[in-house]
């Protein structure tokens, strides 16, 4: 039986793909690599490049593998791009998640772990946030996401199929040895773009605001390491094995740094001064975004790993020190 990684070629999808690999299991990749890099992809998974908004292709790829479980991390995900072009994400994510279902239930395929986020609760009305609180997007991202969630809700009413979603906080971080980490064109996260300071690649470090209602004035996320995560994933595909119901998990570290205290953090990583300055608020961006995660940790088990700021920043420098130029493939 295999596990059908979507968008496994991505940042999440691909240390997600080599986790899975490393535990044992029979994976296959899709990915159009329009983000993904097909150099980040385990050798040991089978490779198929092409979109999950292709019906014929999905059917295709359904058709030749004995499909199990589907991991589905094929979105776009850039908060900003998506104020600015928001059918791009309705059309990749949401109509990408409806042509999915379609092909999953005339194959017969009855269990998705899917990346749904943060993003879709917006402003919080209190923190640590739980998965039972108002989901009200602040931005096309979250809402092409919370879509999903729902479009996938009624799957699982009509068709059976089982769903975990797992809303994301801020991702960070690569794997241990360096071998895979983030290689995004163009950059926009605030992590790699603090490393890119670090590396000389950039003059200096914009925060965008520094009057939102925090302490420091700067925006607080909560950040976990992608190899967490990527356990999370098969946690989540085992607990669906075992014939649980569907439902939604937060993924955080349950505890909030603001952007300047990431600044700070990067600096003792890297041993580099990085410069910072406040310039203007970003669209779309909520002032807070902490999680509760105990959900995830009491039903699945979820134990994370890295629990300190300066360590998930020391991986993601180790893999810039020894990747200058990410995948070098654009
Ligand atoms: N930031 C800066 N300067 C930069 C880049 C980012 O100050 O050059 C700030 C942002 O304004 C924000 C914080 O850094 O306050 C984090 O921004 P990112 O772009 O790194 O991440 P986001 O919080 O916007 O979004 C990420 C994921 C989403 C997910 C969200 C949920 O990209 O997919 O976390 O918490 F939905």
């Amino acid at each position: 039986m295999t596990v059908l990684v979507l968008g496994g070629a991505g940042y999440i999808g691909s240390h997600t793909v080599d986790r899975l690999v490393e535990k044992g299991y029979d994976v296959a990749v899709v990915d159009n690599l329009i983000t993904g890099h097909a150099k980040a992809i385990n050798p040991k998974a089978r490779f198929y490049q092409g979109d999950v908004r292709d019906k014929l292709f999905m059917r295709e790829v359904f058709d030749k593998e004995d499909i199990d479980t589907v991991i589905h991390f094929a979105a776009f995900s850039v908060v900003p791009e998506s104020m600015s072009n928001p059918l791009k994400y309705f059309d990749n994510n949401t109509y990408g998640m409806t042509a999915l279902l379609e092909v999953m239930r005339d194959a017969g395929v009855k269990r998705i772990v899917f990346s749904s986020t943060a993003a879709t609760y917006g402003e919080p009305k209190q923190v640590p946030i739980k998965e039972t609180d108002p989901q009200i997007p602040t931005n096309p991202y979250g809402e092409s996401k919370l879509s999903m969630e729902k479009i996938i809700h009624w799957a699982d009413v009509a068709y059976g199929i089982k769903f975990v979603a797992l809303r994301y906080f801020n991702v960070a971080g690569a794997k241990a040895d360096g071998s895979i980490g983030e290689d995004h064109h163009p950059e926009t996260h605030l992590i790699p773009i603090i490393l890119q300071v670090a590396q000389g690649k950039r003059d200096k470090l914009t925060i965008f605001g520094g009057d939102y209602p925090t302490d420091d004035g700067t925006n607080i996320r909560d950040y976990v390491h992608v190899m967490d995560l990527a356990d999370a994933h098969i946690l989540a595909m085992e607990y669906l094995k075992k014939g649980n119901d569907s439902t939604a998990f937060n993924l955080g570290s349950s505890h909030g740094f603001s952007n300047k205290e990431i600044v700070d953090a990067a600096r003792k990583a890297t041993g580099k001064p990085i410069p910072a300055e406040i310039g203007p608020r970003r669209a779309g961006d909520p002032a807070v975004l902490v999680a509760s995660s105990e959900k995830a940790k009491k039903i699945l088990g979820w134990t994370p790993k890295y629990d300190d700021m300066e360590k998930i920043i020391a991986t993601a420098w180790h893999w810039d020190e020894t990747h200058p130029n990410g995948y070098n493939d654009r």
